[in-house]
């Protein structure tokens, strides 16, 4: 049976209208038009237990929304939400002693309070019994190295360490699931490895299901299995990363430099997509041209100094769905 099942989930917001210059304004407040955004419009999907899903979409797409729905904070215009047999903003209490939030914006922590002492609140507050809470305690300051300011007020940490202090706030009641909205935000390349490498393990030994919502790729590509793509609102890829680079990763591009920079460059079946003095990208479709024939015919009318074929990378595959959609 699937962890969290979403049926026909709709968030509609209502914004008003905002008309120009004094008299429009005065006509917005008493005439109360209003827009409606549909920030989630009839999204389904079904998660496993131990499953770790990357949710990504451009800004505005509906992530945090969706997010905000899971974790009961915000109730649904339309459609039904299950996670763990509990509907989340029906049982919000229930729902939440099952379940770990971090919001990479926003601390869940007591901002003029020692860490420690933030953690021992959560202890109170979820009732974690003494001994589960040193056993989790340790094992988190063991893994994210939080010893050095566990006494150290949450608004002095560097964003890195309040991240690891956010980690570990949302754990430490043993949460069956794990809800991150941007967990990497603004954290530099070796504090990014280490939340990736610690949302890996958590999900190995403890089976905890994650869903990682984020607008690094990298994240999603060292994290996740699954991915799942929203836009405006709707579902618009749900699968596997291994897939989604096979079926939309048919582009290759080989990078030339050409002995001089020749003028007319055209050959069949290849696209020139970028030129900066004698180096030129072009791209081809894997299936239709094999790379050797491309070097063929460049090799047969230019001279060449050097190249290289470059495999689409996700971040690349990703840009051209949010830009073109997934029908390209
Ligand atoms: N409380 C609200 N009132 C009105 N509109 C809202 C509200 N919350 C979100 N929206 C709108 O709903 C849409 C989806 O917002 P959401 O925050 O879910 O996007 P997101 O995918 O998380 O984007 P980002 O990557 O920028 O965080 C946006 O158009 C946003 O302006
Ligand atoms: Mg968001």
């Amino acid at each position: 049976m699937p962890i969290i099942t979403v049926e026909h989930l709709s968030k509609n917001f209502k914004v008003h209208k905002r008309r120009k210059g004094f008299w429009g304004s005065l006509g917005s407040a008493i005439s109360r038009e209003h827009d409606i955004i549909k920030a989630v419009d009839n999204v389904n999907f079904t998660l496993e237990r131990g499953e770790l899903v990357g949710y990504i979409g451009a800004n505005g797409a509906g992530k945090s929304t969706t997010i905000k729905m899971l974790t009961g904070i915000l109730v649904p215009t339309s459609g039904h939400i299950d996670v763990m047999g509990l509907t989340p903003y029906h049982r919000r209490k229930e729902n939440a002693r099952r379940i770990g939030v971090v919001f990479g914006q926003r601390t869940q922590l007591w901002w003029d309070l020692p860490v420690i002492d933030s953690f021992e609140l959560l202890k109170h507050i979820y009732e974690i019994p003494d001994s589960r809470y040193k056993q989790n305690l340790e094992f988190f300051c063991e893994l994210l190295q939080l010893h050095p300011f566990l006494s150290t007020p949450v608004r002095k940490l560097s964003l890195g360490q309040r991240m690891r202090c956010d980690l570990t706030a949302a754990l430490l009641h043993n949460p069956e699931i794990l809800y991150l909205d941007e967990p990497t935000i603004g954290l530099d390349v070796v504090a990014k490895e280490q939340v990736r490498q610690f949302l890996k393990q958590i999900n190995a030994e403890r089976q905890v299901t994650v869903i990682l919502t984020t607008h690094d790729l990298n994240d999603v590509e060292q994290v996740c299995q699954r991915l799942i793509i929203i836009d405006s609102g709707k579902i618009i890829y749900d699968g596997g990363i291994d897939v989604l680079k096979k079926q939309y990763g048919k582009t290759r591009m080989l990078i030339v430099d050409l002995a001089q920079p020749y003028s007319d460059i055209q050959l069949e079946g290849v696209n020139l997509t970028r030129r900066e003095e004698n180096r030129i990208w072009l791209a081809f479709d894997r299936d239709t041209l094999p790379a050797s024939e491309v070097i063929a015919q460049l090799a047969a009318r230019y001279e060449i100094q050097d190249l290289t074929i470059s495999e689409p990378e996700i971040e690349e595959i990703v840009r051209r769905i949010y830009k073109f959609g997934m029908s390209q």
